[in-house]
């Protein structure tokens, strides 16, 4: 078999999507091993999680750091250390400067909680039910240097049930995020994707 792929998860707080990927990566045949969790904030809840699952831990804290590029150097440093080949952000809650996203281009994954293009942004189920959407779901994709916009890879649609709540409709579209970012995670440590060419 081939050598596992050396991933980072970064993280801002809860960590659920961590959490699936580290549970999906503890299978024998799954391409990718997590090898670090990377938090820019020591008080998220993700880092003891990350901890308890034996997964080494860094905080990268951005309030150190006089300005994005520095604090972007610092990160990128802790991947390097750790000699890892794939990023995927994880309710990651900081803008990416743009050589750091080029460094990482074609090896960096986010998790995005609306189906791509719609709902760029922040607060995408309150915003969901105020569209009357029918249909929401989540998207995994490539970063690039544009918020949201990426290559798409999987796609999961959830339904918009009469009564949601951005609370009782983010827990269903939670449960569809948990079972595609370990598969798009998968696809890009087995090669079968393509690179975003920007
Ligand atoms: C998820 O909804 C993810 O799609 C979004 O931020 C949230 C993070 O949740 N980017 P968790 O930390 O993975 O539980």
């Amino acid at each position: 078999m081939m050598p596992r792929r050396r991933v980072a998860i970064l993280i801002s707080g809860r960590g659920s999507n961590m959490a699936a990927l580290i549970e999906a990566a503890r299978a024998k045949d799954y391409p990718a091993e997590i090898a670090l969790v990377v938090s820019n904030r020591p008080e998220a809840a993700g880092l003891a999680s990350a901890a308890s699952s034996g997964i080494a831990t860094v905080v990268v804290d951005h309030k150190r750091f006089a300005s994005r590029e520095a604090f972007d150097a610092a990160l990128d440093a802790a991947l390097e250390q750790t000699r890892i080949e794939i990023v995927c952000l994880a309710g990651f809650m900081r803008m990416l400067t743009v050589p750091f996203v080029a460094k990482w281009r074609g090896r960096m994954l986010n998790i995005h909680p609306s189906l791509l293009p719609e709902f760029k942004g922040l607060d995408t189920h309150a915003r969901a039910l105020a569209a009357g959407v029918k249909t929401h779901g989540c998207t995994a994709h490539f970063v690039v240097p544009e918020l949201d916009s990426g290559p798409i890879i999987l796609q999961e649609k959830v339904p918009v049930l009469a009564g949601d709540t951005a609370e009782t409709l983010a827990a269903r579209v939670l449960e569809a995020e948990h079972r595609i970012y370990p598969a798009a995670l998968r696809l890009l440590a087995e090669g079968k994707l393509d690179a975003p060419s920007r």
